[in-house]
C-alpha cells in the first residue's frame, strides 16, 4: 500500500514531498506555519492579503495607522473611488513580510506566496506589479497566482532577473481557464512551473459559480492532465479541495497529480495565525454548519460557518485603513449594499447587511471563518480535553499524518497530560 512519502514532487532542481500547504489569507497561513512545510521537506504558503497590516502586527511598522490618517477626511464619505495605494509603502510591506520570512527559512523545502489577483487595490496593474516583483526582490521561493485569471501576471514580472528562475504557478478550477492562461503568456516563452487545480471543495473562494457542487475534482484533474498531454506539455499537476487524509492524496498522486494542496486540516494547527477561540469553532463544525455563500465582495462564491460573525454584520466600509478589494473604478460591492441600507436607516444605527460583508476588515479581525468542506472531521483529528475543548496541534504532526498514513488512517497526536 502506498503512502505520498512514496512520491516526489520535482520542481526544477528540488525534489520535494509532494505537500503544499495551501495560502491561507489574512495570515492565517502564517509564516511560521509555512516555514514548517519548508523544513519538512514540502511547501509552505505565506499569504499577501493586507501586507500592510501583517507587517504592523509583525514588525512594528504603523502602515496602516498612516494611511487611516491621510485618508480620515473620507471617512464619513460613501463614496471611496479616492483613496490609493502608495506603491512605496506597498514594496516595504511586502519586502519586510517575505524578506523576514525567508530569512528564517530552514530544511530542504520552499515558500511561495499566494497572490490573489481579486485584491485589486483600486490600481489592479501597478499594485499587483509591485506585489509581484517585491516578492521576487525579498527572495521568495516561488509565487502561486490565485483568485483571478491572471492573463498579464506574468508579464508584469517578465523584466524581473528572477522571472525565468523563480518558481511561478497558477490556481485554475477548468481546463479552460488554464487553456486561456497559456495563450495568454505565449508570446514570453515561459510556462508555469505547476498548476494548481482547486476543486469545489476547498476553503475561501471557489474558481465555480454557485452550480459548484456539480464538479469534482477528480474529473477536473484528468480533464487538464489530458489537455497537458495533448498538448505535449510537462507541468506537474497539483490537486487541490478536500483531501483530508495521505490516502486521499496517494489517490490523487496516483492518477495524474505530482502533489496535493491541502489547507483546511492545518487550520488548527498551533503554527495557523487563526486565534484559539476560532479555532475552536472549526473544531465544533458540525457539516450542516458550513455553507457556499455569495457574501464575499469579489463575486466569486465563499465557503465559510454560518455562525461566522461577518454574515449580516453592517459595519461601515473601512477602506481608509484597508481598501484592498476596491476595483480598478475605486467601487467594492460591499461599500453599494452598505450605502443602500444607509439610505434606508440614515441614522446608520443597528444597519445589517445581509447580502455582502466588509471582507478586508472581517477578514483582518478573524471574523469570516471560511474553511474547506472537511472542517466538520477536524475533531476526528484530536483529543478532547476535560473541559469540552480541543486539542490542537502541531503542524509537523499533520504534515506527517499526510506524509506517512495508509488506509484512511489519521494519527491521534499524544494526549497531553491531564492538569494535576
Ligand atoms: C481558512 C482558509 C483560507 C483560505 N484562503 C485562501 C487564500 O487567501 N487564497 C487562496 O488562493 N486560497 C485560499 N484558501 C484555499 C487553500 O489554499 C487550499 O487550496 C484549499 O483550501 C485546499 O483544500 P482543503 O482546505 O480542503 O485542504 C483558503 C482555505 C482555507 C481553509
Amino acid at each position: 500500500m502506498k503512502r505520498v512519502d512514496d512520491f516526489r514532487l520535482q520542481l526544477g532542481k528540488n525534489e520535494l514531498v509532494p505537500i503544499i500547504v495551501g495560502g491561507m489569507g489574512v495570515d492565517i497561513s502564517t509564516a511560521e506555519l509555512a516555514l514548517e512545510a519548508a523544513r519538512l521537506g514540502g511547501i509552505g504558503h505565506i499569504s499577501d492579503a493586507l501586507v500592510h497590516d501583517v507587517s504592523d502586527r509583525r514588525f512594528d511598522t504603523e502602515f496602516v495607522k498612516e494611511k487611516t490618517k491621510f485618508y480620515k477626511h473620507n471617512i464619513d464619505n460613501s463614496d471611496k473611488s479616492i483613496i490609493q495605494f502608495d506603491l512605496g509603502k506597498l514594496a516595504e510591506a511586502t519586502r519586510l513580510h517575505v524578506g523576514r520570512t525567508m530569512d528564517a527559512k530552514t530544511g530542504n523545502g520552499l515558500v511561495f506566496l499566494n497572490c490573489m489577483e481579486k485584491l485589486t487595490m483600486n490600481g489592479p496593474r501597478e499594485t499587483l506589479q509591485v506585489r509581484l516583483n517585491s516578492a521576487l526582490d525579498a527572495g521568495i521561493d516561488g509565487i502561486t497566482l490565485s483568485a483571478g485569471l491572471h492573463l498579464g501576471s506574468f508579464g508584469l514580472m517578465a523584466e524581473h532577473k528572477r522571472f525565468r528562475d523563480a518558481k511561478l504557478g497558477i490556481i485554475v478550477s477548468s481546463v479552460r481557464a488554464l487553456q486561456l492562461f497559456l495563450r495568454k503568456t505565449a508570446r514570453l516563452n515561459r510556462l508555469p512551473d505547476y498548476v494548481i487545480i482547486e476543486g469545489p471543495l476547498a476553503g475561501g473562494h471557489l474558481g465555480f459559480g454557485m452550480d459548484w457542487a456539480q464538479y469534482d475534482l477528480a474529473t477536473i484533474v484528468g480533464e487538464v492532465a489530458q489537455f497537458l498531454k495533448a498538448e505535449q506539455l510537462d507541468i506537474p499537476l497539483v490537486a487541490a479541495g478536500g483531501i483530508f487524509t495521505g490516502t486521499d492524496a496517494v489517490n490523487f498522486l496516483q492518477n495524474g497529480a505530482a502533489a496535493v494542496q491541502v489547507a483546511t486540516r492545518f487550520t488548527i494547527a498551533n503554527e495557523c495565525g487563526l486565534p484559539d477561540k476560532v479555532k475552536q469553532e472549526y473544531f465544533k463544525a458540525s457539516e450542516e454548519d458550513i455553507i457556499v455563500n455569495g457574501v464575499s465582495p469579489t463575486g466569486y462564491p465563499m465557503r465559510m460557518l454560518k455562525n461566522t460573525p461577518a454574515i449580516g454584520s453592517g459595519i461601515r466600509p473601512n477602506c481608509e485603513a484597508y481598501g484592498y478589494l476596491l476595483d480598478g473604478a475605486g467601487g467594492c460591492a460591499y461599500i453599494n449594499a452598505y450605502n443602500a441600507q444607509i439610505v434606508l436607516h440614515p441614522d446608520g444605527k443597528n444597519i445589517s447587511v445581509q447580502d455582502k460583508t466588509c471582507l478586508c476588515t472581517h477578514m483582518r479581525n478573524y471574523n469570516c471563518w471560511t474553511c474547506g468542506s472537511t472542517t466538520n472531521r477536524l475533531k476526528d483529528t484530536t483529543w478532547r480535553n476535560a473541559d469540552g475543548s480541543y486539542q490542537t496541534l502541531s503542524a509537523e504532526h499533520i504534515f506527517r499524518d499526510y506524509q506517512f498514513s495508509v488506509d484512511q488512517q489519521i494519527a491521534l497526536p499524544q494526549a497531553m497530560p491531564l492538569a494535576a
